[in-house]
């Protein structure tokens, strides 16, 4: 059984994909027991709320890794969380191993370093875009990826269409990565390949 924490700034879309599948029974595994929000208006707490999961609304690094050490979290889910975690708070939680995940919402290394990668990816006139489950180091968007999800561009595709379809790929690529992990069988291989056991 693995402690899981979802970060989140706004909507909260994936981090409710992935408290359903604990409860469908997916993510038999895997207990959530924390949400951070970064910002109080999150979209996100109320569902949290709602379903009795523990919420902590900070921005600040020492409360949350006190929070986090306190509920003896074991996987930290970034899921739309617009804060960069500064390297000490990577080392203090990591401790040697890799335990912070991302969603990117492109083909990493494509449209990495902001919050609008499908609009880039829709202006750069790519065919294929998707998401990127991946580890996060101290770079933004940069550490080992886990897993990806391909996603074709339409001709008539908007921003709005485009992230829709990007987004239901999201919402089942984040739990498999999340189960990989909670069976231990992501193995991370001279800091930039996963291999899945
Ligand atoms: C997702 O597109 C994710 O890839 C990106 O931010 C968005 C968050 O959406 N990092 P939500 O808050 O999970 O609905």
């Amino acid at each position: 059984m693995i402690n899981l924490a979802v970060f989140i700034s706004g909507r909260g879309s994936n981090f409710r994909a992935i408290h359903e599948n604990i409860k469908s029974g997916y993510l038999k595994d895997v207990e959530l027991k924390l949400l951070v929000s970064n910002n109080p208006h999150a979209e996100g707490i109320k569902y949290a709320c709602e379903e009795n999961i523990l919420v902590l609304i900070s921005g600040n690094e020492d409360i949350i890794l006190k929070k986090v050490k306190q509920c003896n979290i074991d996987l930290i889910c970034l899921a739309g969380f617009d804060q960069i975690l500064s390297l000490s708070f990577l080392e203090k939680f990591n401790e040697g191993k890799w335990k912070i995940m991302n969603i990117h919402p492109a083909l990493l290394p494509s449209f990495s370093g902001n919050m609008h990668a499908q609009r880039d990816a829709l202006e750069y006139g790519v065919k294929i875009s998707g998401c990127t489950v991946h580890f996060i180091d101290e770079k933004v968007d940069n550490g080992p990826i886990i897993s990806q999800a391909s996603v074709e561009v339409l001709n008539d595709d908007t921003e709005v269409t485009l992230s829709d379809r990007i987004l239901e790929q999201e919402h089942i690529l984040y739990s498999k990565a999340i189960k990989l992990f909670s069976e231990n069988k992501l193995k991370v291989i001279n800091g930039r390949h996963v291999k899945v056991d």
